[in-house]
């Protein structure tokens, strides 16, 4: 028997049994080999909810003006003059801020911060799906509340509060569905877990969010101090490559999860890029705003045309039932040069999420997805 046979036998008896049942993520390859892949003339990304208006201006200038002589240095290793800006900004002290890389690293250290064996975490079965990969490869049992009306259920995510959840995590707004919690609904759902466990609220699209009862989790951590929020540089502030975002929340729950963080994971770059990102006053926000509400309205319109249900509210994506299977779905629309997420990892068989973008990519979107339906209902009927 080869010796590396041998080994990878008892390699098994060396992983835990919760990462041997894990099937890792499959990312996706770079632009080139799926074009060459699928023949595709071009590829137009619409999967991953990013904001094609790039970086705002002052992020841009700041990484312009970043001298590359400085890549020699560790980064500041509490995102320091980060967590400056996020204290003025938010009028809250500076260590009630901790800087991760990405939004998704956050997940981790604070799972790792409060949950050990036997005990769970609470969030629902059509959501990010982060909070649960990260719980159960991590040997936690995560316990997941069916959606109601495409939205997290209050009553369904409390009745699987026990003595041994120690975090719940409410995605607001949720993706994929876009469906949020008002003000109201979020009070008193964090006042009747009373303080049994932490309450994470992923922001993930916050600033896409322009609706007079949307809440600001933020303004809450006062009032309750097992909040926490998170919030992230990929979507609004596209700097997703450079793996930036944060959390908020006590003084007491941000120092322990300090302990579980890996120090130095989040470069300069990034720092200086989100310092400015924040401090930006060209209209981002605004520009981005409304370029997802138009694309919004253009493509529910022509998703009412073609018959087809749609679901989405706020965030910049829309999911879209469609005729067929959603991979089968995916490789048409990736021959013809369009990514979108096919919905059956989300346990959304049949349903497509779509990146809401700038007009033009919407416009190829809608000319070549009104054909490929066109095609689908002809052959059906041939
Ligand atoms: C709801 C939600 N939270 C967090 C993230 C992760 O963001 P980050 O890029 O900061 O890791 C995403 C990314 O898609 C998301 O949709």
């Amino acid at each position: 028997m080869s010796a590396e046979l041998d080994f990878g036998r008892h390699l098994d008896t060396l992983i835990p049994e919760y990462v041997r049942n894990f099937e890792a993520y499959v990312p996706s390859k770079p632009d080139q080999h799926l074009m060459r892949e699928y023949g595709a003339p071009f590829l137009c990304r619409m999967n991953n909810n990013e904001n094609p208006l790039g970086p705002p201006p002052a992020a841009r200038q700041a990484m312009e003006a970043y001298s590359v002589d400085l890549l020699s240095l560790y980064p500041s290793g509490d995102a320091y003059d980060l967590r400056a800006e996020l204290a003025a900004r938010f009028d809250l002290s500076a260590n009630r801020f901790l800087v991760g890389n990405g939004s998704c690293e956050v997940i981790g250290s604070i799972i790792k911060a409060f949950c050990e064996r036997g005990d769970n975490i609470v969030t629902a079965d059509k959501t990010f799906a982060v909070y649960e990969w990260v719980a159960e490869f991590s040997g936690i049992e995560a316990r997941l509340a069916p959606l109601r009306d495409h939205a997290f259920d209050p009553e369904a995510m409390l009745s699987r509060i026990d003595r041994r959840t120690k975090i719940v995590f409410v995605c607001n707004p949720n993706n994929p569905t876009g469906t949020y919690w008002p003000a109201d609904v979020l009070v008193d759902f964090i006042k009747r877990v009373d303080e049994r466990c932490i309450v994470v609220v992923d922001e993930a699209y916050f600033e896409y969010v322009d609706k007079p009862d949307y809440p600001n989790a933020m303004s809450l951590m006062e009032r309750f101090p097992n909040v926490v929020v998170f919030r992230t540089f990929s979507k609004m502030y596209a700097l997703a490559s450079l793996r930036i975002g944060f959390m908020a929340g006590s003084t007491a729950v941000i120092e322990a999860v300090r302990r579980t963080y890996v120090t130095y994971s989040v470069n300069t770059l990034a720092q200086v890029a989100a310092q400015a990102a924040l401090a930006d006053l060209s209209g981002h926000v605004v520009r981005s705003r409304q370029m997802v509400c138009e694309a919004r309205t253009a493509l529910t319109r022509l998703c009412a045309e073609l018959e087809l249900p749609t679901v989405g509210g706020e965030g910049n994506y829309l999911m879209i039932k469609v005729p067929i299977n959603d991979t089968l779905m995916y490789r048409r629309l990736m021959r013809r040069g369009i990514m979108i997420r096919s919905m059956t990892g989300f346990r959304f068989p049949g349903w497509i999420r779509v990146t809401l973008r700038e007009s033009e990519a919407m416009a190829r979107f809608a000319e070549i997805f009104t054909d490929e339906i066109r095609q689908l209902r002809q052959s059906a009927h041939a």
